[in-house]
């Protein structure tokens, strides 16, 4: 099968699980070469089509279909022009294209990004007598651009909409996570299935939806499609079958428990609806996933389980729910809860605030540096251990 080059973007930090994952998909090692914010990788169509449905970490598989020196935009224009676009699609598509640039001596990438739509609409133009349409809002087909110095790459996006998106999200909680993000948070704290799992702030319920998917082996892509489905050159008879096996391969027996609350019942509501639709209604009829309405000032471990791990992004800055008064007091309470009715479980939170652990009173045993979106944020571990992760009061 011939070899393409494909990247694969996803949130800063989670570079090394996406190599991993993308690794476990059978790609060649040699090939593939994490970056910042994002994965290279090199192989067959199938092997992008295997990363579409399987990846957790993923935001978008994108194919590679040119590269090329350039100097000033006719460059651009020339390389777009030759680019044979017609191999994935044909002139009757809408389209749109984004550039991204990394130290680009050219002075205005809008400028560059339309000479690679004039180079685009002329080839069709020339081969088909038609062009394809541009539409910012709803394009069938995505192209990236990216400029470095002196190269430029075009790629053909196969996902489509986001790959965080897995599918289930009808209504959006409180800032929900992305679902990619919810992944990397039980891949670092260390959560396994056969752990017991908690999550005391859960909006939308994304933390716990992504723990049942892992705990049920679904593939991440079962439930949405793909932009590829729609381009020409890739073998949808392979498609089908891949989707088969990652069908064959769902366990909804699996043993796992998970909990998941928030203060308002409405948001609640909404998770329960979302883990429904997202293939996990079982789990929750025979309450292997429960999700209530609660206080996390009042938490309690689940009856009769074994300690495990709390992992939650709490609110923070203006999220607060308003029942919530201040959001440090509310933490300070939260930490006394845990403090008491946890003892030997550990506790993970993700927050962009730097002052968390001393508005709860708690020594993190460790941090990792992770992006919310744009927002720089830490995940906070903290060990249970009764009496041993209390601050030492101030010298004076
Ligand atoms: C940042 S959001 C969590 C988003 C969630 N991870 C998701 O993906 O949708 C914080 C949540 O904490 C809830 N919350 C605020 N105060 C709370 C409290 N005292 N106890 C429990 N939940 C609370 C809010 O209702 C909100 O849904």
């Amino acid at each position: 099968m011939p070899s393409f080059v494909f990247h694969a973007p996803c949130p800063f930090g989670l570079e090394e699980l996406l190599s991993r994952e993308i690794l476990a998909l059978n790609a060649d090692p040699d090939l593939v070469r994490p970056g910042k914010g994002g994965v290279s990788f090199a192989g067959g169509l199938d092997l992008g089509m295997a990363v579409c449905l399987h990846s957790r970490y993923a935001t978008r598989v994108l194919l590679r279909v040119a590269f090329d020196e350039y100097w000033d935009s006719r460059d651009v224009y020339s390389i777009a022009r030759r680019t044979p676009w017609e191999k994935w699609f044909g002139p009757d598509v809408t389209f749109r294209i984004h550039s991204t640039a990394n130290r680009c001596p050219l002075e205005s990438l809008d400028f560059a990004t339309l000479r690679i739509k004039d180079g685009l609409c002329d080839r069709f133009n020339e081969l088909a007598g038609r062009r394809p349409s541009v539409d910012r809002r709803r394009p069938d087909v995505r192209l990236e651009a990216y400029f470095t110095f002196d190269h430029v790459s075009f790629y053909i996006d196969l996902a489509g909409e986001s790959l965080f998106k897995r599918g289930w999200r009808l209504e959006h909680g409180e800032a929900p996570l992305k679902e990619n993000l919810a992944a990397a948070l039980l891949a670092l704290s260390g959560w396994t299935p056969e752990k017991p799992l908690v999550d005391p702030f859960c909006g939308s319920g994304t933390i716990a939806i992504e723990a049942a998917s892992i705990a049920a082996n679904m593939a991440p892509g079962l439930k949405r499609s793909f932009a590829f489905e729609s381009l020409s050159g890739f073998d949808l008879d392979l498609w089908q079958e891949m989707k088969e096996d990652a069908r064959a391969a769902v366990n909804l027996h699996a043993k796992v428990r998970i909990e998941a609350h928030d203060i308002s019942s409405i948001v609640v509501e909404k998770a329960i609806e979302n883990a429904r639709r997202a293939g996990f209604g079982a789990m929750i009829d025979d309450g292997r996933l429960l999700f209530s309405q609660g206080d996390a000032r009042e938490i309690e471990a689940p009856q009769g389980a074994e300690p495990g791990l709390v992992i939650a992004n709490p609110p923070y800055g203006e999220q607060s729910n308003p029942k919530s008064a201040s959001i440090a007091a509310m933490m300070r309470d939260f930490a006394a809860a845990l403090k008491s009715n946890f003892p030997g479980w550990t506790a993970w939170l993700l927050t962009s605030d730097r002052l968390l652990p001393g508005q709860m009173r708690l020594k993190e045993s460790r941090k990792i540096v992770l992006f919310n979106g744009p927002l720089e944020c830490r995940f906070f571990r903290f060990d249970m251990v009764a009496g041993s992760n209390r601050r030492k009061p101030a010298a004076n």
